[in-house]
């Protein structure tokens, strides 16, 4: 039996108080509606369609073509809405039908509810939970038989109705040629809409049973309807990315306080120190220790680093290097092994070679920098004319003086020097030591005389 997945996102999501339809605000990184459609592929058989009206084009433009879309022009209720899906569907034997609001749902959660349904004579099976703030979900209605008999909406619900305790999650399995069958019998609500929620009282009209699976843990059918919701949300996102983490092997002194997007990978014994986030498509090797107060955004990190206090995005950061604290690896910067980047660094678009010092105050950019190379505290590369970049090379073994100003283009041959306050505007050859402004070669030193401390 083939299951498609219908993911109603047609809501405007007032109370979200936005300009950007509520289902695309990001959540650790991702859109909130991402989180449906992740939970919904695993389980199901075909492309998952979503169901958008409000803002439609901004939630397609953000999803694109992981799932297939229909529109619902006007907002006539969560019946109306699937059923702008009918055409679609085609031949699915089993709908499942959730909500891109709902960022917590796990795809087990989703498995169980479809396996249910296969198992199930019956047409229909719906998610039920129970919260001791009823956040107006409709009420599940049983007889005394324990049957359930319909799902009444808060608005619609009487006193003794308004009591019950179990609730309708709004997450739904069911056979599809039923629901066609039946849908033009739902009528509309005296809130002017057309209830799903509808199906349930209709399948006991026709004598049929309707299943339900309780939740095992509410707090993942908690439904986004506000900012104090989004909050609550990725608190809890929060807490399930850094268990599982620590689980693989992770430190973490301060979970609360270290915020780990989705697509992150981390080896095992990395230590993450607090206010630490790690954001996109980010690897950490083993061993490494990232924080406090740093932010690694779509950058690779190798093993046995340390990354204090600092900000590294789009960057590539071999094993054994050291940053920080208050640093800055822009795109493109290409950390090799065993660097040391100290304070006040920023590097962009620029690679260091293995073994590279850089310790205070320094500014590389559109630059290659070889070996071993010690670059004073307060270098810059004045790669910018205010109209083009231009590029520095600078050779394997070269010592550049505190303050050395690279004016590029520029290039400085291996194991070359140059004095303090040196503002390189040409070549400098190999092995010679270079002064002054504009900065000129005074003398050749010979390869073996090299110092290179720190
Ligand atoms: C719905 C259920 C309620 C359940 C609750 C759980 C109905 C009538 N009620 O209420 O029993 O407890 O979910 O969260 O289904 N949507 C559309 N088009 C529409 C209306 C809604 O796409 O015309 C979408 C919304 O964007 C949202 C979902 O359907 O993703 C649910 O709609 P919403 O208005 O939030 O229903 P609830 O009042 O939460
Ligand atoms: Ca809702």
């Amino acid at each position: 039996m083939e299951c498609t997945a219908v993911i109603l996102a047609a809501g405007e999501g007032t109370r979200m108080k936005s300009a950007d339809p509520k289902v695309i605000h990001p959540i650790l990184g991702k859109p909130m509606v991402q989180y449906a459609i992740d939970a919904a592929l695993p389980v199901t058989d075909q492309q998952p369609i979503l169901v958008v009206g409000h803002q439609g084009d901004q939630v397609m433009n953000l999803v694109g073509e992981q799932v297939r879309y229909v529109h619902q022009e006007e907002q006539l209720g969560t019946a109306h809405a699937l059923q702008q899906a009918q055409d679609l569907l085609g031949e699915s034997d089993l709908i499942l039908v959730t909500n891109a609001d709902m960022p917590l749902i796990r795809a087990e959660t989703l498995g169980e509810l479809i396996e249910t349904q296969r198992n199930h004579r019956g047409p229909f099976t719906m998610l039920t939970v129970e919260f001791d703030d009823p956040r107006g979900f409709g009420r599940v209605v049983r007889d005394d038989g324990g049957h359930v008999q319909a799902i009444i909406e808060e608005a619609d619900a009487s006193p003794e109705q308004l009591a019950i305790k179990e609730l309708n999650a709004g997450v739904y399995c069911f056979q599809a040629a039923w629901a066609w069958k039946h849908i033009p019998e739902i009528e509309l609500s005296p809130q002017g809409e057309y209830y799903l929620t509808d199906l349930v009282g209709i399948a006991v009209t026709h004598d049929q049973e309707v299943k339900t699976v309780p939740a095992e843990d509410p707090a993942e059918l908690i439904g986004v309807n506000n900012r104090l919701h989004l909050a609550e949300a990725t608190k809890t996102l929060q807490e399930r990315v850094n268990r599982r983490w620590m689980l693989e092997g992770v430190t973490m002194m301060d979970p609360e306080t270290t915020y780990i997007e989705s697509e992150v990978s981390i080896g095992r014994d990395a230590v993450i120190l607090p206010n630490t986030h790690l954001q996109g498509n980010t690897a950490v090797g083993r061993g490494s220790t990232v924080g406090p107060d740093a932010v690694v955004k779509d950058s690779q990190i190798g093993d046995r680093c340390q990354i204090r206090a600092s900000t590294v995005e789009d960057a590539v950061v071999e094993d054994e290097v050291d940053i920080g604290p208050y640093s800055h690896l822009r795109r493109g910067a290409h950390i090799g092994r065993g660097v040391h980047i100290g304070n006040y660094g920023e590097v962009k678009e620029a690679t260091l070679g293995e073994g590279t010092k850089m310790g205070h105050f320094c500014y590389i950019g559109n630059a290659q920098i070889g070996k071993m190379v010690n670059i004073g505290a307060g270098t810059i590369t004045c790669n910018y004319d205010g109209v083009e970049k231009h590029h520095t090379k600078i050779g394997d073994g070269v010592f550049l003086g505190s303050d050395t100003m690279l004016v590029a283009p520029v290039e400085l041959g291996e194991g070359a020097r140059t004095g303090a306050g040196a503002v390189v505007t040409k070549d400098v050859p190999p092995y010679s030591l270079a002064v002054g402004v504009p900065a000129r070669v005074i003398k050749k030193i010979p390869p073996e005389t090299e110092d290179r401390s720190d």
